[in-house]
């Protein structure tokens, strides 16, 4: 899909060099020469982005950026301003503009920006081509998640066993579902067992069902999981975790494509296809005796393997957006997008959790978000990026030592005596230290609180 762009300044000459470089880049372009008309073309048509000079006649650039957010939150807004102004740019941003240009600018550094807002801003608009019912719950459009995708649907078509991998929250489940959905079992259930949750007394009734009386506490017959997904799929979650006394039955269930529920005299056919997943080293398991080769080999005839959010960094806004949708809808609020630079933040977070973790914050955002508008500080809250600045090793030591000597004082109700015998240091020493840090023994002393009750925190000016 081309990207259409629409350009705003009063300076025709600007104007037109401007528009023939982004068409010359690949853009569709439309471009006015006023706020206004930049107004009424945004109720024509919604362009992807929109690129502003600042001083324009009648609105300027940054009122009309406060019009667009108001209509439409989430188009980016890139500011092109002279020199020495920069103040308003800086404001600007501080508003949610994308960023802002100082003119004369970088041809290169002009397309990089707008390459950069584009690219956070997908919506599903920009969503895979071909986009089919199997895989609509799987929000994707990084060419890594495409070919997974490609994989999984012809895997599906066939009744082959698949190991799914990935780490944890990265989408394996879905995955699952999707494979069952795209399959010839899509009308039969498909069920879902976690291996590592339940506990291994429990796992084989579980799956392979008991009979009446097979042991105490069988109180009736129970069909098993398996014998439950029969012509659908089951999908064996954690399987690294399946105990290895299960993983022989198991793979017996495979070989002879039949369940013995305990207790029972006879077998009963099944006919199941398994999915598998795990976020474990599984050759690692083998090689330590703790997985069986056999039922590996029986598991794994295809493996498809999740990248991690970190390696489609391209999926992290069109996931934002798609769960900052379904949250409001959830909770009832109306939330209508994500500042740029928080949009930015997300894109750049480390996200060990995966998809599950960006869930978990957009979660947290949509919650606290009092402004329809989700802003820079609320993400930064969600992601617990530390506001203060990193320390240095210098400066955690002398925290570390200065509440440690709180501590101690607390301790001992500010006798130094004591307290310098707990941390095995002369008096005078000792004197030292709490001079250093300009603690007072006396303020430890009888029922006197400290500061503001809590002498833990800080006594003394840092
Ligand atoms: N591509 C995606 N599009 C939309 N939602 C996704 C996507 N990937 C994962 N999710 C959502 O993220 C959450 C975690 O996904 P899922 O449970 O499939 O991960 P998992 O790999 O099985 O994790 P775990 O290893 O922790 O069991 C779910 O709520 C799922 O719906
Ligand atoms: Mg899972």
């Amino acid at each position: 899909m081309i990207a259409h762009v629409l350009l705003v300044d009063d300076d025709a000459d600007m104007l037109q060099l401007l528009s023939m470089r982004l068409t010359a880049a690949g853009y569709r372009v439309t471009a006015v020469e006023s706020a206004e008309a930049a107004l009424a073309q945004l109720a024509i048509e919604r362009p992807q982005l929109v690129l502003s000079d600042v001083r324009l006649p009648g609105r300027d650039g940054l009122a009309l950026f406060d019009e667009i957010r108001a209509r439409s939150p989430a188009l980016p807004v890139i500011l092109l301003t002279a020199h020495g102004t920069i103040p308003d740019a800086v404001e600007a941003t501080a508003r949610g503009v994308f960023t802002y240009l100082t003119k004369p600018f970088d041809g290169k550094a002009l397309l990089d920006k707008i390459a950069e807002a584009l690219a956070l801003n997908a919506t599903g608009r920009a969503e895979a081509p071909g986009s089919e019912a199997w895989r609509e719950p799987i929000v994707s459009r990084s060419a890594r998640m495409e070919e997974v995708l490609t994989e999984a649907k012809m895997v599906a078509k066939s009744d082959a066993s698949v190991l799914i991998r990935g780490e944890s929250g990265s989408g394996k489940e879905l995955l699952a579902q999707a494979i069952h959905q795209a399959s010839a079992r899509a009308k039969r259930p498909f069920v879902a067992v976690n291996c590592g949750a339940i506990p291994e007394a429990l796992l084989e009734s579980e799956l392979f069902g008991h009979m009446k009386g097979a042991f105490t506490g069988a109180l009736a017959n129970h069909q098993g999981l398996f014998q439950q997904a029969n012509g659908g799929t089951v999908f064996l979650d954690e399987i690294g975790d399946m105990p290895p006394a299960l993983q022989v039955k198991l793979l017996r269930v495979l070989q002879e494509r039949s369940v013995r529920p305990l207790g029972a005299s006879q077998p009963v056919p099944i006919d199941v296809r398994i999915l598998s997943a795990t976020h474990r080293d599984l050759e690692a398991a083998m090689g330590e005796g703790q997985f069986r080769e056999d039922l590996y080999y029986r598991l794994n005839v295809v493996t498809l393997s999740l990248p991690t959010l970190a390696e489609r960094r391209e999926d992290i806004p069109l996931l934002a957006n798609h769960f900052l949708a379904k949250l409001a809808a959830k909770y009832g609020k109306k939330l209508n997008g994500i500042a740029p630079d928080a949009l930015r933040l997300l894109a750049t977070a480390p996200w060990p959790g995966n998809v599950r973790q960006l869930y978990n914050v957009i979660e947290q955002v949509c919650a606290l978000a009092t402004t329809p508008l989700i802003s820079l500080v609320l993400v930064q809250r969600a992601l617990r990026v530390p506001s203060v600045e990193v320390l240095t090793f210098a400066e955690a030591r002398l925290r570390f030592e200065r509440d440690y000597l709180v501590g101690l004082l607390k301790l001992t109700d500010g006798n130094v005596a004591d307290a310098a015998r707990l941390a095995d240091k002369n008096r005078t020493e000792f004197y030292r230290l709490l001079q250093k840090h300009g603690l007072t023994p006396g303020r430890f002393r009888g029922d006197v609180v400290p500061g503001n009750g809590d002498p833990s925190t800080p006594l003394v000016a840092d």
